[in-house]
């Protein structure tokens, strides 16, 4: 686990040269989700710059077939990916994939003013400093924000850096995959960054989004849609069927059977067993760890968090928004990444029921726009 702060964008290495591409094209692209447990794909096309859904589609990962060994996952990932493409009549191969939350370290740098061209050796010291790797294993990415500090006189006094780190190692792998898959990669993403492009407009104030998926768990504050605070936690619904599983005694299968029927309840004088695991699991996993994070954006920033967007597979668990709606006393709601983007009408509950796990897809093709 670790406090971080997302970049709006990050380029991770392989992405910089392929930038010249986006500009250029005006054509169908994939964001390509390589979850720990399933592949998301989004084909979007784009009209006039408005994107418009062309296909989707979500590979369930075998959980037998994945191992500690690299090179074998990654043929795994590669076929599924491969079939879910064919079955789902992809109509191209470009596409962006984005670096898990976990994978990547980001984190808010302040520096003295100083002069452009001095600012790279800084922001590669303080890099040194902060993370755990040698820099020769780092792909880094940053850039300054707006916001700078200046004294009586209206001379700079600060520059405030969001600095991106990602391993090359991982990088390799999503791009072994993706090449073993076929296909052309065109940029990877740090995950908060898709989900931003897909769930946060221009008009929101403060809104935490929190995108819960099978193992992990990320949340990041946006301000005005600027990336503020951030954290990961290594937490995410498959913690909660081990949960279920080794406190009321039962099978993976039934316990994960169990967490499609159950939520935290909000009342809790009729509280099923499994809605007590789940409730108590939320309490002292995320809302402890979310917390910190609310009041530390709230003090720094002197404002209040407007909005609360929950994502990914775990925030289909019943009354979840309404929970922690309750427990914040902020609006909590579902995310809709289709929000902005035209589809057949006929499609709308079959979205909608699997908005949640498409966001960082949707976010991640959006980057053609
Ligand atoms: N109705 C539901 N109630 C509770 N959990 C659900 C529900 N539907 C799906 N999930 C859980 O969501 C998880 C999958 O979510 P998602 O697709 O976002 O994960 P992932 O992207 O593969 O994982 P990660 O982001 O951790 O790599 C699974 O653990 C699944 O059991
Ligand atoms: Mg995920």
């Amino acid at each position: 686990m670790r406090w971080n702060i997302p970049a709006t964008r990050s380029n991770c290495g392989t992405c910089s040269k392929l930038k010249k591409n986006m500009h250029a094209r005006k054509k169908n692209i994939l964001g390509v989700d390589l979850g720990s447990r399933r592949i998301k794909v989004v084909e979007l096309g784009f009209e006039n710059n408005k994107p418009k859904l062309v296909t989707y589609g979500i590979a369930e990962l075998d959980k037998s077939s994945l191992s500690t060994d690299v090179k074998k996952n990654q043929t795994v990932y590669a076929s599924s990916l491969n079939q879910l493409l064919i079955a789902i009549h992809a109509t191209t191969n470009l596409c962006v994939s984005s670096l898990p939350t976990l994978s990547t370290f980001t984190a808010m740098i302040e520096l003295p003013a100083m002069p452009k061209k001095e600012l790279d050796s800084a922001v590669r010291w303080e890099a040194k400093r902060l993370i755990p790797l040698p820099l020769d294993k780092l792909s880094l990415d940053w850039h300054v924000l707006p916001t700078v500090e200046a004294n009586a006189t209206g001379e700079k006094t600060m520059t405030k850096v969001i600095l991106t780190a990602a391993s090359k190692e991982d990088i390799d792998n999503s791009v072994q995959i993706l090449r073993q898959a076929n296909l052309k990669l065109m940029g990877l993403d740090a995950e908060l960054s898709a989900l931003r492009r897909a769930l946060v407009t221009a008009t929101s104030e403060a809104v935490l989004i929190i995108d819960i998926g099978a193992n992990s768990t990320c949340a990041a504050i946006f301000l005005k849609s600027i990336p503020i605070i951030s954290h990961s936690i290594d937490i995410g619904a498959e913690t909660i069927d081990v949960n279920i599983a080794n406190s009321l005694n039962v099978n993976m299968d039934r316990a994960a059977q169990f967490k499609h029927n159950f939520g935290p309840t909000l009342d809790s004088q009729f509280e099923h067993p499994v809605s007590k695991v789940i409730k108590f699991t939320i309490d002292n996993l995320l809302i402890k760890e979310l917390r910190p994070l609310i009041n530390s954006f709230q003090e720094n920033n002197k404002t209040t968090l407007d909005k609360i967007i929950i994502t990914g597979g775990g925030a289909n668990f019943k009354n979840l928004p309404q929970y922690l709606q309750k427990v914040f006393s902020v609006t909590t709601t579902i995310g809709d990444p289709w929000a902005n983007i035209s589809y057949p009408y006929d499609l709308t509950s079959k979205l909608q029921k699997i908005g949640p796990e498409m966001s960082v897809a949707v976010g991640l093709a959006l980057r053609g726009a």
